[in-house]
């Protein structure tokens, strides 16, 4: 089981507070498709993703990249048990979207960068190794139904 410290939790709860869905949704997905474009190839449906300024201006990566942030809202409010309230969501990923798991972590890192931007000098080290922590548990709850 994970164990979280008082400070981590207030680290974790405080970003979430001021977390700007759309602009942290667009951006991380959008960063994650042009960065490692390898990950494009799980959202053909989403049709223009030429380049950076069509993935940036394609309204179905804006509302994708919500839909996952609103799925950590998910893990925020079940820290204590992250791998059964991901439970669903590994078996989608898996069963259904066969998507690489080695990519949750790239996604993960594309939200920290862009948070980080968003927060500037509050995003200290001690906030990202919390936060870091979280999406750590997050991405190994999401690759749990791989194995
Ligand atoms: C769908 C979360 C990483 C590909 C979803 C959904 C959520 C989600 C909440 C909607 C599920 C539903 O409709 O019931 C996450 C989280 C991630 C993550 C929290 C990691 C931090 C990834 C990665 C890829 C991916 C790395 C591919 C490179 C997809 C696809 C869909 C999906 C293709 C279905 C999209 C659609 O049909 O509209 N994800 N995801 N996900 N995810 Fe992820």
């Amino acid at each position: 089981m994970v164990v979280w410290t008082d400070a981590e939790r207030a680290a974790i709860t405080g970003i979430f507070s001021k977390l700007d869905y759309d602009f942290v949704g667009l951006n991380a997905l959008a960063r994650c498709l042009i960065v490692y474009p390898w990950t494009q190839r799980y959202f053909a449906k989403f049709g223009n993703l030429y380049n950076a300024a069509a993935i940036m201006g394609n309204p179905m990566v804006a509302a994708h990249g919500k839909v996952v942030l609103r799925g950590l809202d998910k893990a925020l409010k079940n820290m204590d048990d992250i791998k059964n309230a991901y439970a669903q969501l590994s078996e989608l990923h898996s069963e259904k979207l066969h998507v690489d798991p080695d990519n949750f972590k790239l996604l993960a890192d594309c939200i920290t960068i862009v948070v980080a931007g968003q927060m500037g000098s509050a995003f200290t080290a001690d906030v990202q190794a919390a936060w870091q922590k979280f999406l750590a548990v997050v991405v190994s709850a999401l690759c749990r139904q791989y194995y």
